[in-house]
Parts: structure tokens; sequence; C-alpha cells
């Protein structure tokens, strides 16, 4: 039993468990959920427990008065009274979940990030530090963050499991998300409303760093990339073919696709984990090009059929360099 509780309950860990908070806000959707459990687990074995007795017990003479007596109390009490009273002492607790998540005004000014969300990436602005990248978030720790999210295509959702409820994230509307991590670590974000063929991919590394680390970290994504002079003609290919759509800081300005300036060091690429070879495999064969997925007709993605076979392995090569100071 203990064997069979552990196994189930390490499910409840790791980078993207509601269950492990590391933020006010995620502690208390936490809280809630256990008091969920142990409340609806009681009345569960109730119901099963009377559900057995009415099964097995002899069924006494009574005359149709009694009868209809007893069913009018079950229906009142446990179809009426039971449900209102669960359903109060809930929202006695969510109303306080939800009213935490919203930008009230604070002692503290919060910090702004801009979330876009878009098929199947995200974009993260930093608009007091200038700084623009992609499918990878950074905040300080202890310091309240406003989340301003909005959408270029269809309907996104925001999701921070260690740090707290998701949100929507719409076209045409910025909805705001007030966050705040407590301890340092690295998280994962996930798309949480259903956006088309590759939503299950649409991911988000996060991590929270102490003060001096996050200026470090925004620090290197402010700076041009240098470039060794053995990447040279991968970095000439790249302006020639791709520096339309994608920015590395210093060599490109592209904006329609995700920025790579520091793409070498982000954990996934194309929504997976990082694996040997990624680049390369994405650069061949990318799988969010809309020609892959007949439902996306929004996806700008391109398959990268334009890039010449040889530069294939010298784009990969360079992009794996992208990040490393
Ligand atoms: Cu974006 Cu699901």
């Amino acid at each position: 039993m203990i064997g069979f509780a552990s196994v189930v309950l390490l499910g409840c860990r790791g980078p993207q468990s509601a269950l492990e908070p590391a933020g006010p806000s995620a502690a208390m959707v936490a809280t809630l959920w256990w008091s969920m459990v142990f409340f609806f687990s009681t009345v569960l074995f109730a119901v099963v427990a009377l559900w057995v007795y009415a099964l097995f017990r002899r069924s006494p003479q009574q005359n149709d008065e009694h009868i209809r007596r007893v069913a009018r109390r079950w229906i009142v009490g446990g179809g009426l009274l039971l449900p209102l009273t669960s359903v109060t002492v809930l929202l006695g607790f969510g109303i306080p979940i939800g009213y935490r998540m919203l930008p009230l005004p604070l002692e503290e000014e919060p910090m702004r990030i801009r979330v876009i969300g878009q098929q199947w990436w995200w974009e993260i602005h930093y608009p007091d530090a200038r700084v623009i990248t992609a499918n990878e978030l950074a905040i300080p720790v202890g310091h309240p963050v406003n989340f301003e999210l909005s959408s270029r295509d269809v309907i996104h959702s925001f999701w921070i499991p260690r740090l707290g409820g998701k949100l929507d994230v719409m076209p045409g509307r910025t909805n705001i998300l007030r966050l705040k991590a407590d301890e340092s670590g690295r998280f994962r974000a996930q798309c949480a409303e259903f956006c088309g063929w590759r939503h299950a991919h649409m991911i988000l590394s996060v991590e929270a760093l102490p003060e001096e680390e996050f200026e470090a970290w925004l620090r290197l994504r402010q700076q041009p990339v240098t470039v060794d002079s053995s990447h040279a003609g991968a970095v000439a290919a790249f302006q020639q073919n791709c520096g339309q759509c994608h920015t590395v800081n210093g060599i490109s300005n592209g904006r329609v696709g995700p920025n790579l300036s520091t793409v070498g060091i982000r954990p996934f690429v194309g929504g997976r984990a990082k694996s040997e070879g990624a680049f390369l495999t994405w650069l061949r064969d990318n799988p969010f090009a809309h020609e892959q997925s007949p439902s996306a007709h929004t996806s700008l993605a391109p398959n990268h059929s334009t890039l010449a076979p040889q530069h294939h392995e010298l784009i990969a090569a360079w992009l794996e360099t992208l990040g490393h100071e």
C-alpha cells in the first residue's frame, strides 16, 4: 500500500507539478487541491457505504407515506443541502486564490513581462530591459511579476503550475496574471488550451533566479552575439535565408519567428527536451511547418525547404553555440 502510494505520489513532483508549489499562489492552489481530495474522498466513501448498506439490508414492511417521507429527506439533504454546503465551502477557498492572482495595487511595483502566445511558441518581452526572447522565461525570486498575456493567432493559455493558476491568452486582448516565486529553480510552463496540431509542444522553460543571476540573465540577452570566425559561412547563410524571420542580436532583425539569440542554451528545441542533433533535425524537417499540419492554416512556420542542404549542418552547428559566452 505504501509502495503503491509512493509510486502514485512520485507523479506529483517535478518541474511542472502543481502539487510542488514554489510561490504563494501555487501554494494556495495545492492546499485547495488537497482539501478537495480529502473532502470528496470522504463523500465518495460515505456514498459507497450507504449503497452497500442499501443493497444488503432487509426491507421492512412500510406504508407508502413513510417511504415518500424518507425519499424527500434524501433529496433535500443529499441533493440540495450537501452540494450547496460543499460549493459554498469551495468558493470560500477558491475566490481568495483567484483574487491573489489579480493585478491589484501593491506597495512594491511589480515587474512587467509581456507574453505573446502563437502557434506554437511563446515570445517573451522585458519592456524595461529591452529584451525579447522566445520559449525561455526568467523571473527574480521574491518579486511579484505582472504577466501581460496576448496572442497573435488563436486562444492559448499560460500556465506555470509551480507558480500558480492559468489564464487564457487571447487575440485582441491583454489579460494580466500576477505571480511570484518564493524559491529559485527551473520550472516548466505549458500551453493549457488546445490551440491546434502541436498544442502539446507549446512549452516554456521558466527559471526563478536570485536577483544578481537574473540581472546577468538579462544582460546576456541584451548583448550582440559574438561570432567565431569558424562560423562565418553559417552566419552569411543565416543572414541570407533565415534573418528575414528570425532575430539573432547583432546579426539579423526578423520578427516573424522566434528570437534565436540564445537558442543554444535553451532546454527545449521545438517543444521537446533538447537532444543530440536537434537543430539539424529541425532544419531538415520542421514538424511545425504548415505543410505538415493541415489544420493549422494560421501557422506561419515554413519547412525551411528554401535552405540548401549544404547549409543545414553549418547553421545547426552555429545555432548550437548561441548563448554560450
Ligand atoms: Cu497554445 Cu495550446
